[in-house]
């Protein structure tokens, strides 16, 4: 396969392959694979200017989780952790999907059996068209009742009062996210591991592979014999094991491998009419 000059990317080389021989190798794999899952943390949302948690500029480095995305917290100072959250609401509101979230979003459509996992709240894959999404952590655009359970939805920026209260029952209401010390929904774990240790082929994208359960969906597909594909600027504890491993930005890398498999299927933009 030719791969023009423009495309290439920095990538970890396996013995003796060359660049467009890795891509080809992946793209064979994309194309022989029954079940593909993209698991997505927050580095995909900085291209769209959406800060991570623990780079340089992380929210963490600035933060403590401790005081502001705990139940101990919530229940110490609610008004707080609420300035918090309708502050990344503010953030997120006017951020839009980038190439990465697109081509995950294309590729429910593109690929067979395709599952998107992902540990962010902001949205931007639902709002980029992907329409079946296992978020682990929660979504910041949901608000629940913290004495009837229930969640709606709301994309007030800023939100009017502060912090807000349920119209049914008048309790106050919280951010329908995960917050430390808190567990996941059982199902939406519990489907997200099936769905792992089911798949041929699992991307990584954007996460620093550190935070569990979420960091063990890898894991679950590598003990199953599944490869790994890590897009990711910097070295993550899961890079050892990944049989591919893009140093790169995932708006950059992910458009690249779309190219790369629509020009081997022989697909390309405008020919599917
Ligand atoms: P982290 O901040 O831990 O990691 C972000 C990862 O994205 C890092 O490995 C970066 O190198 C990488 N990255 C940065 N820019 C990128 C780009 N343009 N393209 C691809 N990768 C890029 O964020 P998460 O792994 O998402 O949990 O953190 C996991 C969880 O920890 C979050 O869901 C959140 C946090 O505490 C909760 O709030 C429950």
């Amino acid at each position: 396969m030719d791969i023009p000059g423009h495309f290439r990317y920095p990538m970890l080389r396996r013995n003796g392959m060359s660049e467009d021989q890795d891509m080809g190798a992946l793209i064979g794999r994309l194309q022989r694979a029954k079940n593909v899952v993209a698991l997505t943390g927050s580095g995909i949302s900085a291209e769209s200017g959406i800060p991570t948690f623990r780079g340089k500029e992380g929210l963490w480095k600035t933060y403590r989780a401790q005081d502001l995305a705990t139940p101990q917290a919530f229940a110490r100072d609610p008004e707080l952790v609420w300035e918090w959250y309708d502050w990344r609401r503010g953030l997120m509101s006017p951020k839009l999907p980038n190439a990465g979230h697109q081509v995950l979003a294309a590729w429910e459509e593109a690929i067979p059996q395709f599952a998107l996992i992902t540990q962010n709240i902001d949205g931007l894959h639902r709002r980029a068209g992907s329409r079946n999404v296992l978020e682990l952590h929660g979504n910041i655009w949901r608000l629940r009742c913290t004495q009837e359970g229930t969640v709606v939805e709301n994309h007030e920026s800023p939100l009017s009062p502060l912090p807000p209260l349920c119209a049914d029952c008048g309790a106050l209401l919280r951010p329908h996210v995960v917050w430390f010390g808190e567990s996941l929904d059982p199902d939406i774990i519990g489907q997200a591991f099936s769905l792992s240790a089911r798949c041929d082929l699992m991307f990584v994208v954007g996460t620093s592979a550190v935070v569990h359960p979420a960091a063990s969906l890898p894991l679950a597909a590598l003990e199953a014999g599944a490869a790994v594909v890590e897009i990711n600027p910097e070295p993550t504890p899961l890079t050892q094991h990944a049989a591919f491993s893009f140093r790169g930005k995932a708006g950059d890398i992910l458009p690249r491998i779309d190219w790369a498999l629509r020009e081997i299927s022989g697909v390309r933009e405008g020919d599917e009419s």
